[in-house]
């Protein structure tokens, strides 16, 4: 390889949450999941990889600083199975599998603070490495779960279901795409960062907690999720917002409060995710009808769902009560994004 192979991937929101494996080592999700992947030119993770005979040993680097590939497994399981493709692909002895490889990544927004950049970033070095060993029909997006779980589902553009699956060996755990970008163009997606700082809990350990301490995760497992999937797989067939959004913004706080019930309790929220979730839910009253919806990952930071045509009188409203970039307080900037699409070449 003699030149630099260069990759964007987007980030994705779920409005149905992964939260939980049943098995760590392949990350296997306890229940399926369902997202929206962002525009590429949006929020998303650019990746550049060389690799090739003169370079001395496997680095990665990330936003400027270098990572232990030593210490950390899941890179390493990634580098691992994209030599294991390329010895498939191209025979047992190619010289391909046995080049070292140095990867360098950037966010373009803030890093492990609950806004999915271990699903942009691992989607993208994965895409970005199969690219450039020439790799793509290949099954990317079960390596990328390999990477983070939510990462499998940031290789498809559009709306996402991830399958849990029942395969001990994950083998029909898969994403899959619901439908295309284009199918719901008046979607939106208002991104709200309240804390940029990184969390306390990562998304791992979080969840691993969960599954070691709170019965409500089985409870949500086995009785609420399935039905919620096909809801909102219906919803989004359907174009029907309404349900989306209620389905959405019931998932959510179910999830949060699956981390309430963790012990001892993960606190992700803070009281300006409070005041935004009471923001939507009294704008909504006032309309008549639900008109924006809220999810949040494993952070502060709000994701509103909207339609275009309901766009311009919510913001308006909403830039009266929580005014942008405050001085020494608790700052929200938001970000419209139009929706998506997938991990592409840059
Ligand atoms: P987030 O809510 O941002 O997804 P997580 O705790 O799930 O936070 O994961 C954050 C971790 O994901 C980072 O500490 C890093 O190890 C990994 N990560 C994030 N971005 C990238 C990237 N562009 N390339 C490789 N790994 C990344
Ligand atoms: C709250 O995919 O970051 O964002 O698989 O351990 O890397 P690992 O976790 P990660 O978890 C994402 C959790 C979530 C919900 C979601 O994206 O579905
Ligand atoms: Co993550």
């Amino acid at each position: 390889m003699d030149k630099v192979v260069t990759c964007v991937a987007p980030v994705n929101i779920a409005t149905i949450k992964y939260w939980g494996k049943r098995d760590e080592h392949l990350i296997l999700p306890l229940n399926d999941s369902v997202s929206l992947t962002l525009d590429c030119d949006q929020m998303h993770a650019k990746t550049s990889v060389i690799a090739g005979p003169f370079i001395d040993e496997d680095s990665v680097w990330l936003n400027g600083q270098i990572m232990s590939i030593e210490t950390n497994e899941r890179l390493k399981k990634c580098f691992h199975l994209i030599r294991n493709l390329i010895k498939i692909r191209k025979g047992e002895n190619s010289q391909e599998s046995k080049w070292n490889i140095r990867v360098c990544s950037e966010n373009n927004f803030p890093t492990a603070a609950g806004l999915a950049s271990s699903a942009a970033g691992y989607a993208c070095l994965v895409y970005t490495l199969a690219n450039a060993f020439g790799l793509l029909d290949e099954d990317l997006p079960s390596i990328a779960r390999q990477g983070s779980g939510s990462a499998c589902r940031s290789i498809y553009g559009g709306f996402v279901h991830w399958k849990a699956g029942i395969d001990e060996l994950g083998s029909d755990s898969t994403a899959i795409q619901i439908a295309a970008d284009t199918h719901w163009p008046e979607m939106r997606i208002i991104i709200l960062v309240v804390n940029d700082s990184q969390k306390k809990t990562s998304s791992t350990v979080g969840m691993k907690q969960a599954v070691e301490t709170s019965e409500l995760l089985k409870y949500r497992v086995q009785k609420c999720v399935p039905e919620r999937t096909k809801g909102i797989i219906q919803a989004i067939t359907d174009k029907n917002f309404e349900k989306f959004a209620e389905i959405t913004m019931r998932d959510s706080n179910q999830f949060h409060a699956v981390c309430l019930d963790t012990y001892p309790p993960c606190v992700y929220l803070n009281q300006v995710s409070h005041d935004i979730i009471s923001f939507v839910h009294d704008y909504n009253k006032a309309v008549g009808k639900i008109k924006v919806s809220y999810t949040f990952d494993a952070g502060p930071n709000a994701f509103l769902f909207i339609q275009q045509n309901d766009l311009n009188l919510f913001m308006s409203e909403l830039v009266n009560v929580f005014p942008s970039e405050q001085p020494n307080s608790s700052y929200l900037r938001g970000i419209v994004s139009t929706l998506p699409y997938e991990v592409k070449p840059f």
